[in-house]
């Protein structure tokens, strides 16, 4: 008795003590400002990145005071700019050749880059590849690397082009034009020996360019070049438009009813222009009379009749300032007009119901700022992701680590490797045939590229690069136009796309094993990106229904993003940290924005000079980086604004696909497959990442090759006709195991939100243990049924930290307990479940059967060996 109540006053004591203590911080915080924050004059906090940023945001100018800013010190990682502003930029940023001070100090005594062995010095400082000297190509910029140069003389295996520039000699007389003047498919130099056909032949509804690609026949002679040679516009005669008919300004005639009948019938909408003709009466210097007429202010209240009605001599307005009373009524500014008044907004705001300013939310524009955005009354204020930084000059973030961003282009014979500002410029693969696509798992530093010619997807490591002994073929086969190539770093697959099968595929990066996910509809696919943390890829089509579609990484729950005002989407690109993708249209030659969910589409550029014929594109920080294979060159912009068109490279053979390598464009992600030590998710192939749809979305789902097909198990694999027949013989009402009967458990006999949570954690997304009741013999039977084995190695990841510690050790054993009350049941069962929530890819081959079917063949008995990695050199291939 006297030892509980002891307890209780040390119980109430250390209450109280608490108590104190938390109202003592909470009066300090109301006071003081936190570590990282600034009190201004007025006591307003503010965060200490907004000291000195020429910027008011204390609202009284204490955070801009000179004062202040000389106070200001930079930490021992940061550069100060010193001058008015004292700013701190990253140590990173000095000499990284781009003004990031204010006052530009960060640029200042910086020495000179050293340039490696293998790079020569251009007279304009800039490091440029050995070989690249004497191309025929200013690499330099200033032309230095071309200015001595003797005649080169070819070795013994190579070929000499016109323009004397060596190449391999096996590319001569092969069918395609290697050398840029064409040379080596002259008849004087190829003999009688007749060139082997056209690699890429072109479908009966289109046109074959003179340079090689295939396009919609419809684009012939449309006063358009589309193929790169322009030969879809040679020897077109265009009819002159009838009398009764109207031309639009891109020639096609069109019936002459059809102008300004308020539907766009012109490809470029010139039949709905001009179309309007009601006199606008606007501008400070006139006035609409009430009876219609236009008349200048100046004839306004000068006692003489201008309007017919007198509308401009209104007795009462004229000669009364309604300002002075109530201050006309409007919320800030007020303006007296000669007739009534106008109220005005201060920057910032805008006039609702035209008395009342209200505060535009900027923020709600996403091109406001590049990362993230802050709405204040009156304004707005941008700030950076992690990783990030604002630069002072330009107000874009900046990543902070000093890692210098590359772009890697692919150029036909090689893949080049670019800083941004030039200033090293090198090949990374030479000699190559017609590399097309590229990606690279940057973690890894594994750069992955397609080549069109020798149809195959080949990798190597970035280091090691240059020798060809070193690269290793990844798909060899069953290739026909890989165009589009993504690399999934985190869960170690790429995915492609074949616009000759029309397919998407999956492999590994080894790629040893290989599915193809999406065969049906797609018509011409070309560029893919993937986002590896939520799950999704997307890809461009520019069929005759061209569009921009988005499935999960397993090729579930795919759906159309964007498929009007779209004709010729060659590249996409995504930027991870605003969840927008990017595209480039050829024929609309435009440069567009949109959310991965569908909305706030924008077109940043329209432009038939600077994006006449972009391929590939690629974003970084504030900046947006194209190619064009018609202008030869490499382009960049402000990705917001669309404004500081640059040309970074030109004279370029041909830039195809074109990347950015910095450690903060693929950032670490959770690779599910593996968690737990769970080998490959227990999945008997390919494990896949499942789309984030919501929080009961599966972590991954597991998939077979294109001969096989998911066993009851939803884990191995099984041959299509054995699961057609099993699911023949055990057919059960759908309702059971059909997908939402699926969570059935979960939201019927769920009984603590608790539990929920598990069931959301679990990495198939189906509740493993969301029920304690174990006479519920229902629920088991379902779970069972429609889970196939909920097995130990989803049970330590099924645990949130929000749980009471008991539950800790509870719901452990209880799932174990249940887990393996199931996976009793399961074997015994699992031949007469209910199959039928397979769904069957089922293998209705198109023109490609007979490959496919050779695979099957080859490769079915003995469980998917591909042949493994093998060491290619060129000459093997051409062999
Ligand atoms: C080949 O090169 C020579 C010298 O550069 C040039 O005069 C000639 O016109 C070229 N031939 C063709 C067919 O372009
Ligand atoms: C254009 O006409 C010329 C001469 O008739 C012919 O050689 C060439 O192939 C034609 N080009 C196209 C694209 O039809
Ligand atoms: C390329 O790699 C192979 C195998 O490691 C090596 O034998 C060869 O010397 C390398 N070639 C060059 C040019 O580095
Ligand atoms: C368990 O199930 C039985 C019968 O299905 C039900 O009557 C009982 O309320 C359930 N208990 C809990 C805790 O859900
Ligand atoms: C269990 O299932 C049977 C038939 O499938 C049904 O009649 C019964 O009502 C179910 N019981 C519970 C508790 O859901």
């Amino acid at each position: 008795m006297l030892l509980s109540e002891q307890t209780r006053k040390v119980l109430s004591i250390s209450c109280c003590l608490i108590c104190l203590l938390l109202f003592l911080a909470e009066t300090r915080a109301a006071s003081t400002c936190g570590a990282r924050q600034f009190r201004c004059g007025n006591g307003k906090c503010i965060t200490t990145r907004w000291v000195c940023d020429d910027a008011d945001d204390c609202g009284d100018g204490t955070d801009e005071l000179p004062a202040t800013c000389q106070a200001k010190t930079c930490l021992p990682t940061e550069f100060s700019c010193g001058g008015r502003l004292s700013q701190c930029v990253p140590a990173g940023w000095r000499c990284d050749g781009k003004d990031d001070c204010e006052n530009g100090a960060d640029e200042q005594g910086c020495v000179a880059k050293e340039c490696a062995s293998d790079e020569f010095r251009c007279g304009n400082g800039n490091c440029v590849s050995k070989t690249f000297v004497c191309d025929t190509d200013d690499d330099c910029g200033d032309g230095s690397d071309e200015a001595s140069c003797p005649k080169p003389t070819c070795t013994s295996g190579s070929f000499q082009c016109n323009n004397s520039v060596c190449v391999p000699r096996l590319w001569a007389c092969d069918g395609d034009q290697d050398c840029a003047d064409g040379s080596d498919e002259w008849p004087e130099n190829c003999g009688t020996q007749a060139p082997p056909p056209k690699a890429m032949p072109c479908h009966a509804q289109e046109f074959h360019c003179g340079s090689g690609e295939c396009i919609h026949s419809g684009w012939r002679c449309d006063r358009e070049s589309d193929c790169v040679d322009h030969s879809d516009e040679a020897n077109c005669s265009f009819a002159t438009c009838r009398p009764d008919e109207f031309q639009c300004n891109d020639g096609i005639c069109i019936p002459g009813a059809r102008q300004c009948d308020h539907e766009y019938d012109c490809r470029d909408q010139s039949d709905e222009m001009g179309c309007t003709t009601e006199n606008k009466c606007e501008g400070p210097g006139k006035f609409q009379c009430q009876s219609g007429e236009c008349i200048s202010f100046d004839n306004v209240c000068d006692r003489r009749r201008d309007c017919r009605d007198w509308s401009d001599e209104p007795i009462k307005e004229c000669g009364t300032n309604e300002c002075l009373v109530n201050n006309g009524g409007c919320s800030h500014g007020c303006n007296d007009l000669k007739i009534g008044y106008k109220c005005l907004c201060p920057a910032g705001y805008r006039l609702v119901d035209n008395k009342r300013c209200e505060d535009i939310d900027e923020c709600a524009d996403p091109d406001t700022c590049s990362q993230i955005c802050i709405n204040l009354v009156g304004g707005y204020k941008c700030d950076c992701e992690e990783g990030y930084q604002l630069d002072p000059k330009t107000k874009e973030c900046k990543a902070i680590s000093g890692a210098i961003p590359y772009l890697f282009f692919t150029n036909r014979h090689e893949v080049r490797k670019m800083t941004l500002d030039k200033r090293e410029y090198t090949h990374l693969i030479p000699r190559l045939k017609n590399v097309v696509a590229l990606d690279m798992d940057m973690p890894s530093k594994k750069i992955f590229w397609s080549d069109l010619s020798q149809k195959k997807i080949y990798s190597a490591l970035v280091d090691t690069a240059g020798n060809s002994s070193l690269h290793s073929t990844v798909i060899g086969t069953q290739l026909a136009a890989p165009e589009g190539l993504a690399v999934d770093w985190v869960h170690g697959n790429i995915y492609w796309t074949d616009s000759l099968y029309q397919t998407i595929s999956v492999a590994t990066t080894d790629g040893t094993k290989r599915k193809t996910i999406i065969k049906q509809g797609l018509q011409k696919p070309r560029s893919i990106v993937v986002d590896p943390e939520h799950n999704f890829m997307y890809w461009t089509d520019w069929g005759n229904v061209a569009k921009i579609e988005k499935s999960g990484l397993n090729g579930a729950g795919r759906q159309a993003l964007v498929s009007d005002n779209i004709l010729w989407p060659n590249g996409i690109t995504l930027d991870m940290v605003s969840q927008r993708l990017y595209w480039v249209d050829s024929k609309l030659h435009t440069l567009s924005s949109i959310h991965v969910d569908g909305r706030d589409r924008h077109t940043l550029i329209v432009s038939e000079h600077m994006l006449a014929h972009p391929l590939s594109l690629t974003v970084f920080e504030e900046k947006v980086f194209w190619t064009d294979v018609s202008t030869h060159a490499i382009l960049s912009a402000n990705r917001l604004t669309g404004n500081d068109i640059t040309k970074l490279a030109d004279g370029l053979t041909s830039p195809e696909d074109i990347l950015l390598y910095h450690n903060l464009k693929q950032p670490a992600g959770k690779n599910w497959c593996q968690e737990n030590n769970f080998v490959n998710g227990g999945c008997e192939f390919l494990c896949l990442p499942a789309p984030y749809i919501n929080e009961h979305s599966p972590k991954y789902t597991c998939a077979c090759p294109d001969h096989l097909t998911l066993g009851p198990d939803m884990r191995s694999c099984v041959p299509a006709s054995e699961i057609a027949e099993h699911s023949k013989t055990t057919r059960r009402p759908p309702k059971v195991t059909s997908k939402p009967a699926r969570r059935q458990p979960a939201t019927s006999t769920t009984t603590s939100t608790t539990t929920t949570t598990l069931a959301r954690t679990t990495p198939l997304g189906v509740p493993v243990d969301q029920d304690k009741n174990k006479t519920d013999q229902n629920a088991t039977k379902l779970r069972v049924s429609s889970q196939g084995g909920s097995s130990d190695g989803y049970v330590a990841v099924a645990s949130t930290p929000q749980h009471p510690t008991a539950l800790y050790i509870v719901l452990p054993i209880v799932i174990i307990c249940l887990a393996a009350f199931g996976a009793v049941l399961l074997r015994r069962h699992w031949r007469m479940k209910n199959t039928n929530t397979i769904h069957f890819d089922n293998p209705v081959y198109q023109k490609t059967t007979e490959d496919e079917l050779h695979i099957c063949r080859s490769h079915s008995q003995d469980g998917y060996t591909y042949p493994s990695r093998q060491m290619v050199s060129l000459e093997e291939d051409m062999a």
